[in-house]
Parts: C-alpha cells; structure tokens; sequence
C-alpha cells in the first residue's frame, strides 16, 4: 500500500518499480528465498546481469529469481501477472536486443539453475532444460559419443534454438529447432503443456524458430541426438589483400560444396587502427569444420589461398566450439549489437555486400572497436533435413542462400546520442544492401526494428498461435521481443 501511494507521487518509473518489488515478495514468498535475490552486491545478481551487449548490464530487475522447474516458472508467472510487473526470461543473455532477456525494474527469470540432462540409448533421444550453455551441454553428451544440435560457440545459451539455432552440424540435421520432438512449455497463463507434432501442434510449430520470449517459457528440451567424434577443423586468417579470392571461394562453396559434412563461416573483420599500410586493421578469419577425419577437397579453394595462419586439424568438439582462440568461447563482450541480411547465390550480391560495409568502415573509423561480417551458407542439404523433419516455423526455402550478420561494438562510454546516430548510419548502411525478397530473415541474428518474423512465409499462422497462446498480451507488453504486428 505504502510502495502504490508512493508511486501516485514519483510517477512512472516508481510505479514500475513498485510492481517490481511486490512481484518479488510475492514469489519470494511462494518459492523460497533461496530462489531469489534482491541483492544488488550479491555475486548471483551481479553474475545475473552480466549481458554479451553489456549495455544491458546496467538495468537494475527488482529481484533475480532461479527457478528450478516447470512449476517454479509457473508461480512466478502468476505472482508477475498479479502484480502487473514487468519481467524478462533469460537463458545464456548473448541476444543482444534491449529487454528481450533484460529488464529493469521488474523481474529476471534466470533459467541458469535448470541444468538437468539425460540420454536415452534405445531412443537416441536427449533431453535438456534451458539451463547453462551449450558448451556445458555437448561436455555432458560426448559421454555417449553424442551431441544436440546447437551453437556453433561454446558460450552461447539455449534460446539460440528457439529462434531457429545455425550449427556447424546444420547441414546434415537442419536447424537446432529441427531436431526439436517434445517441448515442456509454461504458458503466459501459467499452465504447464507439452508441445509436439501430437500435442498442441500449433505451438510446436511456432516454437520452432518462432523465437523465444513469445508464446510461454520452455522448461525441457526432448531433442533428437546426433553422433559425434572427430572433427577435421580449423581457422585460416587471411590478410585481407586475399579478399576477392576468398569471398570467391566463399561463393563457390555457397553454390557448388554438396558434402553435407562440410560447414563454413567466412567471417571479415575490421579494427578502427589507422591503417599505416601495415594491413593490421583488416583480417579474414574463416572458421572450416569437417564432421569426419577425411575432409577430401571440400576445403580445397580455402586452402589452396597463401594464408597468415591455418589451425585445421583433428578436434574433438568441444574443442571445434572453442575456436579461434580457445577459452574465447563467446568473442567479445561489449557494446555489441547485429544485424542481418538474407540473399540468394547466384549473383554478384556478396562482393556488394563486402563492398558496402567496408566503405561505411573507412569513412567511419573511431566509431567502432570490432566491425564483422559473417557469411552463413544455407545449402540445400540443411533445407531437404528440415523439412524431411517436418519444417519449421521459417518454411526455410531450398538451399542454396545464405545469411549475412552484420555485427557493430561501439566504444565504451559513447555518448547516446553518438551511439544513436551510429546505430542509425549502420542500420542505413545494411538496408541500403538489398536482400532476397522470398527469403526469412534469420531472427538470430536480426535487430529488433528489421521485424525479422514478417519475413517469414508462415508470419500470419505465427501471429494466430502468438493471439491464442497470450491472448490477453501479458508477454507483448510486459516483455521485450520480435513484434507481431
Ligand atoms: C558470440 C555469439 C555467437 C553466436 N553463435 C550463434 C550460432 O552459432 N548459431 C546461431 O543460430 N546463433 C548464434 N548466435 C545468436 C544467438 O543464437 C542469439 O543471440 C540467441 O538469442 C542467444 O540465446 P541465449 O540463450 O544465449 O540468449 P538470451 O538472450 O538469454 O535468450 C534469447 C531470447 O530467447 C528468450 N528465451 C531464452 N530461453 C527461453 C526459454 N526457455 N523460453 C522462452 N524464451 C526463452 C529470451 O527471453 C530472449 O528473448 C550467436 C550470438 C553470439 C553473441
Ligand atoms: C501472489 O500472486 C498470486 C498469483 O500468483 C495472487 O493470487 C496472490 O493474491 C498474490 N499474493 C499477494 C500477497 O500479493
Ligand atoms: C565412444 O567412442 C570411443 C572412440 O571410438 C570408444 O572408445 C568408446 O567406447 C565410445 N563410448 C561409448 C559410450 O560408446
Ligand atoms: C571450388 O571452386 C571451383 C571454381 O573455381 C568450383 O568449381 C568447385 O565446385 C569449388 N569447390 C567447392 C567444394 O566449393
Ligand atoms: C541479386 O538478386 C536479388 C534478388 O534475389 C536482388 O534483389 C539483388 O538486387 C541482386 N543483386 C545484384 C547485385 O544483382
């Protein structure tokens, strides 16, 4: 009573905050004060708030709460509505959107504490909740020989399947969402179902790929595994004097590589040093990953190219999810924001994409510490094993096409109106690269105002399940995320 008086008098952000609080003595509460902090000194919170965009690392939730199932969700779900706060659901925190796994003010559910796992051997199926990363989770299958289909970076965390989830293993198996066969799913009502081909359809379908933080939150994971042992993989980092011949490499790999074991990203890189002409403020860095020993020509074009270095090798992989630098399981933190791009192969579109995005890098040195762009291919290998699995919420049209990240870390402490007009002159630049029209938008890598889920074919069936699974809004108002609208 005292914190919704007080509120009448400070407005707004008091209010918010008053919703906060009392979400939080109500599920402190209920669940347990071991499964909450409201301790901004505490090493929970700290660690809770510590975001890839770091940006984020400075909103200040209410209280952080851990829980430990299904039914811990729920409570908190209900004590969030009654309360009419604000919350966000956060499982590895490497999106780098604003409030779509940060909050201030209102209340964080930390996934990190649901770290269960197991694997069946007459199934072949996995299970795993959302807790910890996917580093942790393929450490905890290479006991079998198996793996789930995940993140191509150790540190990433497992919303990376829900909105869709690109591995080095994608080319045989499809999208991480794709090897997704039962989902354990909290409601925006608090209601606890099961998700599959069987069981509410329609939310299976728009939780593969449909993104995270839309239609309730999943608790479990029923997967099926994949079988893993060597690897032959590696990094070549070129001098970016090679880069005609390697995003032409690059391009015929995209067209003509028809070895589903084989996996690319071609990534370019720039540092904002003046260039001296010493070639240190440009590199390519090419991440190669064979699933098998005996590559045969697969790599060829990218070798046959003079290199500065060549780390292909065999590899276990835990440690192929470890590369270029080992430890350095998630790059850089920082200011970091992505955007994305989507074309076809056949014509001159990435030489213009290259081209576009290294000029706006040379007229614009100072605003940036790491400029990257990333070439996703999508063969047709990968489209073939998603819809031989029953598709998904992309309705990923054949392969070959590819999907561009556009990556952008500013420099601590920019002023926000320099940030701002940063951001804006980087969204500029990227719109200005046309892409394919008939082709979705990969939300993983996407900016919140590029509205990734209309480029998706099946958006009008996505925006029907989002109307009947949160049909009051209680997660499109009350949370960050992609815009139904
Ligand atoms: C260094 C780096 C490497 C990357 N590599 C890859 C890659 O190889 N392949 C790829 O596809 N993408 C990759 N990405 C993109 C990545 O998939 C997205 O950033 C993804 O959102 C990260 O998931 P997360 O769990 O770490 O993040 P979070 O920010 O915690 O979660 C992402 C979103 O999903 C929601 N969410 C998370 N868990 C749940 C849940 N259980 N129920 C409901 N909603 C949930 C969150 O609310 C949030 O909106 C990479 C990103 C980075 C920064
Ligand atoms: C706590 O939240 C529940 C909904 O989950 C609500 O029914 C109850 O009234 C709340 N209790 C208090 C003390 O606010
Ligand atoms: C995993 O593979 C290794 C190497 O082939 C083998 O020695 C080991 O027995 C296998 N383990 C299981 C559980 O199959
Ligand atoms: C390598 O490039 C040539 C064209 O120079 C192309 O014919 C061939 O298919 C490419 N191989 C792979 C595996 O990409
Ligand atoms: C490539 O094709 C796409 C359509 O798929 C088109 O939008 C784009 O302008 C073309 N780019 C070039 C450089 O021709």
């Amino acid at each position: 009573m005292i914190a919704f008086l007080l509120s009448l008098l400070t407005g707004v952000s008091a209010a918010a905050s008053a919703a906060g609080t009392s979400a939080c003595s109500n599920i402190t509460s209920q669940l347990g004060s071991s499964k909450v902090t409201s301790n901004k000194y505490s090493l929970d919170y700290v660690g809770s708030t510590e975001y890839w965009n770091t940006i984020q690392d400075d909103y200040k939730p209410s209280c952080i709460v851990y829980p430990k199932n299904a039914q811990d969700v729920s409570t908190a779900l209900q004590a969030i509505r009654a309360a009419d706060s604000r919350f966000a659901i956060k499982a590895g925190g490497h999106n780098p959107n604003t409030y779509y796994s940060s909050v201030d003010k209102g209340v964080l559910l930390d996934l990190s504490s649901m770290t269960e796992r197991s694997y069946d051997p007459d199934t072949t199926l996995a299970t795993y909740q959302p807790g910890g990363v996917f580093g942790d989770i393929y450490d905890y299958y290479v006991q079998y020989n198996r793996t789930v289909v995940g993140a191509r970076l150790a540190g990433v965390g497992t919303g990376l399947a829900l909105g869709g989830g690109m591995s080095y293993l994608s080319p045989q198996y499809g999208m991480a969402c794709d090897s997704f066969r039962e989902l354990e799913i909290v409601l925006p009502s608090g209601e606890i179902v099961t998700a599959s081909e069987k069981s509410n359809p329609d939310l299976f379908f728009a939780s593969r790929g449909g993104g995270g933080n839309a239609y309730g939150v999943v608790t479990k994971y029923t997967v099926q595994s994949r079988p893993i042992g060597q690897l032959y993989a590696g990094n070549i980092i070129y001098l970016f004097s090679q880069k005609d011949d390697v995003i032409s490499a690059i391009g015929d790999f995209i067209k003509y590589n028809t070895d589903p074991k084989a996996a690319i990203i071609g990534t370019y890189e720039k540092l904002p040093t003046p260039d001296l002409n010493l070639n240190i403020d440009e590199a390519i860095i090419m991440f190669l990953v064979y699933d098998g020993e005996n590559p045969g020509d697969a790599f060829k074009n990218f070798t046959s190219i003079p290199s500065l270095l060549n780390t292909m090798s065999l590899k276990t992989y835990p440690e192929v999810v470890d590369m270029p630098i080992p430890m350095s399981t998630e790059l850089s933190r920082g200011s970091n924001m992505f955007r994305v791009g989507v074309h076809r192969a056949d014509n001159g579109s990435y030489e213009n994409a290259l081209d576009v995005w290294r000029n706006w890098a040379e007229s614009n040195k100072g605003k940036y510490v790491l400029l990257s762009l990333d070439f996703q291919p999508v063969p047709k290998s990968l489209t073939d094993a998603s819809k031989a699995q029953g598709g998904n919420a992309m309705q990923m049209p054949d392969g070959p096409w590819f999907w561009l990240n556009y990556l952008i870390t500013t420099p601590p402490g920019m002023s926000e109106p320099d940030y701002n007009a940063v951001q804006a002159s980087y969204r500029d630049m990227v719109a200005s690269v046309d892409n394919a029209d008939d082709l979705p938008l990969f939300i993983n890598d996407a900016n919140h105002d590029q509205n990734p889920l209309q480029t998706f074919s099946a958006f009008s069936k996505l925006q029907e399940i989002k109307k009947k699974y949160d049909p009051d809004n209680f997660f499109a108002d009350k949370t960050g995320g992609w815009s139904f609208a």
